[in-house]
């Protein structure tokens, strides 16, 4: 059985302050759950958040990184350098990044591959536009986002990725992929997981849903078979509302 993991997307949200006090409240809320609760903060928000996070069930991710390990990058940060304040999680690929900052595959893969040269886990985005979605292309696409971004992946990495599938069109709209369109979507990655890696792993890797996740809807998308979990991004801006998505009852 895989587990739920639930992660929280604060995008460019959140002071430090505002992080403690989040975490503060979070915490007690959470933590009798079985999931796994991830927060993927700001670069500013990381230390404070992870000292205030410290003797609890919540982990922290950030939400980019540099595929090198150091050098004259200006204004990045790099998967060395998240390692060595203790982050474990890292999202690699969101769809804004692959809009707004010419994040392509061949990035995301090679950002893939340094996070876990450096042990950190990442949680891996792909999803299709409403374009695309018209056009019937949806599992086209999401299929060969998966594919090229595992390209040359040990097993037991393609094992330890979380992939998100996040319909473009559904972030932060309120509009939401019917339960068994997601259903279906995250389907389509597992399988082709398998034809390329074999059943066992593809069985193996956490698939996410992302895009207006909230807690109305948490409990009908996280039941379904394939769906282990979401990526939540406006929703996780609210302690409350999240440690209902996190504590959401199958
Ligand atoms: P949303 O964002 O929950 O606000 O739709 C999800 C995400 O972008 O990860």
């Amino acid at each position: 059985m895989r587990k739920k993991v639930i992660a929280g997307n604060w995008k460019m949200n959140m002071l430090p302050n505002e992080a403690i006090q989040f975490i503060e409240e979070l915490a007690p809320l959470v933590k009798d759950t079985e999931n796994e609760v991830i927060l993927c903060v700001p670069y500013t928000d990381l230390f404070y958040s992870l000292l205030t996070a410290q003797n609890t069930n919540i982990k922290i991710g950030a939400q980019n990184m540099h595929f090198e390990e150091s050098g004259a990058y200006t204004g990045e940060v790099s998967g060395k350098m998240l390692k060595a304040i203790n982050v474990e999680y890292v999202i690699i690929g969101h769809s804004e990044r692959r809009q707004y900052f010419n994040e392509t595959d061949e990035t995301v893969n090679k950002k893939i591959k340094a996070a876990f040269s450096y042990g950190l886990k990442p949680i891996v985005c792909v999803g299709e536009t409403l374009e695309e979605r018209e056009a019937n292309k949806t599992a086209e696409i999401i299929t060969k986002q998966t594919e090229l971004a595992l390209v040359g992946l040990t097993e037991e990495q393609v094992k330890n990725t979380i992939i998100a599938y996040e319909p473009i069109w559904a972030i932060g709209t309120g509009k939401t992929a019917t339960s068994e369109d997601a259903n279906n979507s995250i389907k389509e990655i597992r399988n082709k997981i398998a034809k390329i890696y074999g059943q066992n792993v593809a069985e193996e890797v956490i698939i996410q849903y992302g895009g207006s996740v909230k807690s109305s809807n948490a409990k009908e998308l996280f039941t379904m078979s394939d769906i282990d979990g979401g990526l939540v991004g406006g929703a996780s801006l609210k302690a409350e509302e999240f440690s209902k998505i996190v504590n959401f009852k199958g």
